[in-house]
């Protein structure tokens, strides 16, 4: 205790590759050291040094009613006096399944799993069992976890660290992975299982669908066959009560769910029609298993945060959201920065760009030069931390207020001008 965010690092390093647990916290694209955080509450990090952060990374969007939510805490605690895992069935289970399936029309069936990157795994298992097929088409700059298949042209940390994919993954693992520019529906072969899609982009920073992609993807699976699987992880419960399909009126056949309804712990899922999820064991030979999935910490804490998301919670989010946007973008513009602000709902991303970007090609020639990194920087200098990437979406909270929002127009009115050079 009593430690620096440098010595902390320090000693990360030595026992823990790159000092971290997942790349992008290590601050290798924006530099400096992480700080290393002692406690949150509702809008607010505090680091091990004292200093206090307005929040907007909030566990990369698990946390959407902002940090230790009494409604989170006293659920995960009332859980965990009641054990931790059981290996058997639960009723927290049932209710959070039952509610998901009320929230996402068409999503009949769902089974719980521990992150993000295994409900996309799973969903694409699912999808070439149903099929009987083995190719898989997903997007430049989506990303969809860290499976073997899925890495290829990642976005995210894949994409901030400048990878084209990973060490490691044999060629054979990726043979049926197709990659294919973002808001163009591609052309789909008869042997296509699934197209796999982040419905709105939030891992390459933002990039909305652009009016016709998700339906003209739904109508090229249909000619072929194939599946249409929405990674809604990052939208899933986020961009409305519904998620993105919700949003766009379009209705894949596999959802893949993360983040917001685990309510901060690891809890993920995915779900589709009952007939293509039947094909899971042991109701069907598509095998899936998990020693903590359906973990009942993490479906008490999924439970308690759906019970805090009516539509007047989107609502608000949406306004927060909103009044961000408008206040970057004025502070942008009398500092003389090209920003782009897209928007869906409640969800954000920033490019230094002078003209909207649409695909992964605009992200990244957005992302390359040091703006991000300097804007960063002294945003994180003024007591407001955004992610410490350039291809992270903004997440506002619930727990985001006036005094927050303001706190961050004034430290944006100050960075953005510090970055005329
Ligand atoms: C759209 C999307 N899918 C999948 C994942 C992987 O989730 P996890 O990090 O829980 O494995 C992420 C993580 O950021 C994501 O944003």
């Amino acid at each position: 205790m009593g430690s620096t965010n440098r010595a902390l690092f320090e000693r990360a390093c030595r026992v823990t590759p790159g000092g971290v647990n997942s790349p992008v916290r290590a601050f290798q694209a924006v530099g400096g050291s992480p700080y290393f955080v002692a406690r949150a509450e509702g809008p607010f990090v505090w680091d091990v040094e004292g200093r206090r952060y307005v929040d907007y990374v909030q566990s990369y969007g698990a946390s959407i009613l902002g940090h230790a939510h009494p409604a989170v805490v006293e659920a995960v605690s009332a859980a965990a006096r009641r054990g931790t895992t059981y290996g058997a069935p639960t009723e927290a289970e049932v209710v959070l399944a039952e509610e998901i399936a009320r929230r996402v029309p068409g999503c009949e069936q769902v089974r719980l799993v521990g992150t993000g990157t295994e409900a996309a795994m799973s969903a694409v298992r699912v999808a070439r069992g149903y099929t009987g097929r083995d190719r898989v088409v997903k997007f430049a700059g989506c990303y969809h976890g860290h499976a073997d298949a899925l890495l290829a042209s990642g976005g995210s940390g894949v994409a901030t660290l400048g990878l084209p994919g990973s060490a490691g993954v044999p060629a054979g693992a990726v043979a049926d992975t197709v990659v294919s520019p973002f808001n163009r529906v591609p052309e789909l072969g008869s042997d296509v299982a699934c197209v796999l899609v982040e419905p709105v982009a939030a891992n390459m920073g933002l990039v909305p669908p652009a009016e016709g992609f998700l339906a003209g993807l739904r109508e090229a699976c249909d000619s072929v066959g194939a599946l249409l699987v929405f990674d809604e992880v990052i939208t899933g419960f986020r961009v409305g009560r519904g998620g993105a399909s919700e949003w766009s009126g379009v209705c894949p056949d596999l959802w893949c769910f993360g983040k917001v309804i685990g309510g901060g712990l690891p809890l993920a899922a995915f779900g589709g029609r009952r007939e293509v999820m039947e094909v899971l064991a042991p109701t069907g030979p598509v095998y899936q298993a998990g020693t903590l999935s359906g973990n009942p910490l993490a479906t008490a804490a999924g439970l308690a945060v759906l019970g805090e998301l009516g539509p007047e919670a989107y609502s608000i989010l949406s306004a927060t959201a909103a009044e961000l946007a408008s206040g970057l973008l004025a502070a942008a513009g009398r500092a003389g920065v090209p920003l782009q602000v897209p928007r869906v709902g409640p969800l954000l991303g920033l490019f230094f760009a002078d003209e909207p970007v649409v695909d992964y090609e605009g992200a990244r020639a957005a992302a390359a030069g040091d703006r991000y990194a300097r804007f960063f920087r002294a945003m994180l200098e003024r007591g407001v931390a955004f992610a410490p990437g350039a291809y992270e979406a903004v997440f506002p909270s619930l727990a985001h207020g006036p005094e927050e929002l303001a706190h961050t127009m004034a430290a944006a009115e100050e960075a953005l001008s510090s970055l005329v050079d």
